[in-house]
């Protein structure tokens, strides 16, 4: 297995999740917090610990600054952008991975400062502090999740200058075939425009694009510019251990600075 092949396939659980192949799937009405603190506290480690393809190949050149991972779940990304020199901030519904987040930062030698992490749940969260940098990697949930308005929310985050990552998944895993056929639902968001019916009685699951993204995130242009807003294919390998490829969406958008006076 190539090193890009082991890397992705922590998306593999994480698109299972969402699609609800996850044969456990929560009825939307389970709390947020009980459903992902239950999903967490089920192993000893939900994700791989490494960070995400699309944040190394979309900031690895940006000058380090502040960072803001929401959903950041165990810390991979985190942890990755505290080590390229970022003060990066997670944040997660869930206190059990918030937990494993903080003890993989202080294994990678990281302080506090260079790396912290807060349990708080993003559908509340104001929007008081900027950073150079706010990302969100496959923020999908199987119960109640209010993404676009959060994204919104985040958009407001940003400092002048800096930017708005967003990698979503944009298509199904090859391996959620069964999904159609069964009308499972089951996914991510609830305020998600992503649930069609069709015309016989299933329901079937539609992953947001990027256009989806950037027009639910209603950006004035005169503030801010599209960098990138595109799906792009990565492998991945299948519970069934198949070598398989997923589609992500990716948005980032950067606010621009602000005019400096003659
Ligand atoms: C699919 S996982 C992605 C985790 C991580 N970003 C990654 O790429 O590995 C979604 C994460 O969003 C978190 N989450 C879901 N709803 C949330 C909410 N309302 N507030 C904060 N975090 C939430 C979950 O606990 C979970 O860690």
């Amino acid at each position: 297995m190539t090193e890009q092949e082991t890397r992705v396939n922590e998306s593999q659980a994480d698109a299972e999740g969402v699609q609800g192949t996850d044969k456990s799937n929560a009825p939307k009405e389970v709390a947020p917090a009980e459903y992902w603190e239950a999903r967490y506290g089920s192993a000893e480690q939900m994700w791989s610990g490494r960070v995400n393809q699309v944040l190394v190949e979309t900031v690895d050149e940006f000058d380090p600054g502040r960072a803001l991972d929401l959903g950041c779940g165990e810390g991979g990304d985190v942890v990755w952008l505290a080590k390229r020199g970022w003060r990066a901030t997670g944040i997660d519904i869930s206190e059990t991975a918030i937990q494993r987040a903080r003890a993989a930062a202080r294994d990678a030698g990281l302080t506090e400062t260079q790396a912290n992490f807060r349990v708080a749940d993003l559908a509340e969260l104001a929007a008081d502090e900027r950073f150079d940098l706010v990302t969100a990697s496959f923020l999908h949930s199987p119960v109640e999740l209010p993404r676009e308005q959060i994204l919104r929310r985040a958009a407001a985050h940003v400092a002048p200058g800096g930017h708005l990552l967003i990698t979503a998944h944009a298509a199904p895993p090859p391996w959620a075939s069964d999904l159609h056929d069964h009308g499972s639902g089951g996914h991510g968001s609830a305020d998600h425009s992503s649930e069609d019916r069709d015309s016989e009685t299933h329901e079937v699951p539609r992953f947001p694009l990027p256009q989806d993204e950037l027009a639910a995130l209603d950006l004035d242009p005169e503030e801010w510019d599209t960098v990138i807003a595109q799906t792009r294919d990565r492998e991945a390998v299948a519970p069934d251990g198949a070598h398989v490829v997923l589609t992500d969406g990716i948005v980032l958008v950067r606010r621009r600075a602000a005019a400096v006076p003659q």
